[in-house]
């Protein structure tokens, strides 16, 4: 299926500006010397449209952010409305409607008593907004020692320098060395690549010879490696001494790698490590809030409870951008008093009609059970993207939802990944366009591990995973022919 194709003048026009005036995030500006810039131009439902009126399947959500899927009108014009009744009016000191209703309804759907929601932009901000607000706590409630960060290998936190720092991709940083200090990497919860983690870490000799799963090393229950994992965060405390540990950040399926979904336990061993230190736990649900994992909040899913939660994209479909921190009553405690404020704050945070966005996206959600949608058909989701093991490239299909990732191996016996070169030309030579032009819009990842990305709008059900599945196996086989 297609649309109308651009007018070819205007068509050149825009690439002409794209390559002399336009600055695109994340990309390798050359590889667009000879070649056109995809430009999207419409979407529909789960499907977006280039240029020359091409359609895709937008399998990953724009970047984990359109859970409604594109063409809302009813979001757009909640926009509108907004906008003509009142624009823009900051929360510095004032307030309005749409980001005081907004905050109740956020502060409804987060479990226990996190109460107390702060509007970012975006997600950055609202990593940058969690870990000065725990800095600040700590320094006004008699602990100002307290200040380091803790987080897992390969997770993506934002690029903002504090959420650099936090950030586990020594690749991402090189470039802007020196960042924050005092941050500090724990493994994550890669099973899959999951080598022998060593019998002193066994806290239950019941565990031992426990069947394994899919993938972790020979003996070892998922469990087990997840209570591993989860006392790592207390080795990381000791060895940074207890006093001087502000935090820990945390994905509840961490993105960056592929999709490592929490083991059994695992965040209750990270909440009872967090008590016994007294050391905040940040769920940075920047993507996994708002549906992704079938809930409001990918803590509910686990069943653990956050210090302070970190939300973004999926808030508003991206319709408009929003982001912010969702904090617990004791953290806010010390700041209603005499002159204590919280000095920080964004010109954009909770900008009323991203706000107003937010309300109508919710209601959206409430009125067609999007999270009742996704829990419902994860499970076919998963299915079929499990039909994929049976190729060779195929070495693993985790996640939890509608988030999952597809790691590609060189050897499934071994479990052999690509070299650099390999990855190199698999990943960017030829899986990415190959996809895309095969109608898939994808991610194909090597920040860890080769992975393919999917997080596709909530809306799709299984005429979309059956396209993915179709798409992925054409080019995925094409791919194993090359190597
Ligand atoms: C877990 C997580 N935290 C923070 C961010 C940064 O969000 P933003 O790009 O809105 O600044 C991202 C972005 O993908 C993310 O996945």
């Amino acid at each position: 299926m297609s649309s109308q194709p651009m007018d070819p003048e205007r068509h050149e026009h825009l690439q002409r500006a794209a390559r002399d005036n336009l600055w695109m995030h994340f990309t390798r500006m050359s590889s667009y010397q000879d070649h056109d810039v995809p430009v999207i131009v419409k979407g529909e439902g789960a499907y977006i449209y280039d240029a020359q009126g091409r359609r895709y399947l937008d399998g990953l959500a724009g970047l984990f952010v359109s859970q409604l899927g594109h063409g809302r009108t009813e979001l757009a014009e909640a926009a509108a409305k907004q906008a003509a009744e009142l624009a823009f009016f900051p929360l510095w000191s004032y307030a309005h409607p749409s980001a005081i209703e907004l905050s109740e309804r956020i502060a409804g759907y987060a479990p226990g008593d996190l109460n107390r929601v702060f509007f970012t932009t975006g997600g950055g901000e609202a990593v940058e907004s969690a870990w000065k607000l725990a800095k600040n706590y700590f320094k006004l409630t008699g602990r100002p020692l307290k200040h380091k960060v803790i987080s897992r290998a390969i997770a993506y936190h934002g690029t903002t320098q504090g959420a650099l720092s936090i950030t586990g991709l020594p690749p991402l940083k090189q470039m802007f060395e020196p960042l924050v200090p005092s941050t500090f990497r724990v493994p994550n919860t890669n099973f899959y690549r999951a080598s022998e983690f060593g019998s002193p870490h066994y806290h239950d000799e019941s565990e031992r010879g426990v069947p394994r799963g899919a993938g972790g090393p020979a003996g070892a229950s998922l469990e087990a490696f997840g209570r591993w994992a989860a006392d790592q965060i207390a080795v990381a405390i000791e060895n940074e001494g207890p006093d001087t540990v502000a935090a820990v950040f945390l994905e509840p399926v961490q993105n960056a790698g592929g999709c490592f979904p929490p083991p059994p336990g695992y965040f209750q061993r990270v909440r009872e490590i967090c008590d016994e230190y007294d050391v905040l736990l940040v769920s940075d649900e920047v993507i996994c809030a708002f549906g992704r994992l079938g809930h409001m909040f990918g803590a509910e899913r686990y069943g653990y409870q956050p210090d302070i939660i970190t939300f973004a994209k999926g808030v508003t479909s991206g319709y408009s951008p929003l982001g912010g921190m969702i904090a617990t009553d004791r953290l806010m405690e010390p700041f209603l008093h005499g002159p204590e404020t919280f000095l920080h704050g964004y010109t954009f945070g909770g900008h009323p009609v991203s706000s107003a966005v937010a309300l109508a996206n919710l209601d959206v959600f409430e009125r067609e059970g999007i999270n009742q949608h996704v829990l419902d058909n994860e499970g076919a989701f998963r299915a079929t993207l499990e039909r994929l093991l049976d190729l060779p490239i195929v070495g693993d299909v985790r996640g939890d939802g509608y988030f999952y990732g597809i790691e590609l191996v060189k050897d499934k016996a071994t479990k052999e990944t690509f070299d650099e070169n390999e990855s190199e030309r698999l990943l960017r030579g030829f899986l990415s366009k190959a996809l895309f032009e095969n109608g898939l819009y994808c991610r194909a990842d090597d920040r860890g591990d080769p992975v393919i990305q999917l997080s596709p709008p909530l809306i799709c059900d299984q005429s979309h995973f059956d396209e993915i599945e179709e798409i992925l196996r054409k080019v995925l086989t094409e791919a194993a022919s090359l190597l």
